[in-house]
């Protein structure tokens, strides 16, 4: 019986964490949104850890992007070769540009637009965790 009520317990627990895990959406920047000079690898920082299947929205203005570096190279060197375009500059306006990241793998996130990357501060990178950690 000693086990049974064990169980119980552990069941309890678990359907408790899962509660509290449930994914998140997470306007990138807060209030400074997706802009130039907010220094993003800071704001990665103090918003880490991310978990898979957390929600970034991205809002901005143009002539700013959001765009998905291929590797810490290209990210170090604001090289956008191979870089994909997540959302074009009309799609920042009203309630943002949504990535689910839905994969465990490191996502680099930057913005093309002229120094953007280079002097801009827009670039970050998150790596999101598995949800049982
Ligand atoms: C941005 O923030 C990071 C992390 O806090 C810090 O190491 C870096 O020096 C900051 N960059 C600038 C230009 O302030």
């Amino acid at each position: 019986m000693a086990g049974l009520r064990y169980s119980g317990i552990v069941l309890l627990v678990i359907a408790t964490s899962m509660a509290m895990t449930e994914a998140r959406t997470i306007v990138v920047g807060g209030s400074e949104n997706w802009r130039f000079g907010y220094n993003y690898t800071d704001w990665a920082l103090k918003n880490s850890p991310l978990y898979i299947n957390d929600k970034l929205v991205f809002k901005f203005d143009a002539p700013h992007n959001v765009y998905l570096l291929p590797n810490l190279y290209s990210y170090l060197k604001c090289d956008f070769g191979g870089a994909k375009l997540l959302a074009g500059a009309p799609n920042g306006a009203g309630e943002g540009f949504e990535v689910v990241l839905n994969q465990w793998r490191l996502y680099y996130f930057t913005s093309s637009n002229d120094k953007d990357c280079s002097d801009g501060l827009m670039k970050f990178f998150a790596m999101p965790l598995p949800r049982w950690q």
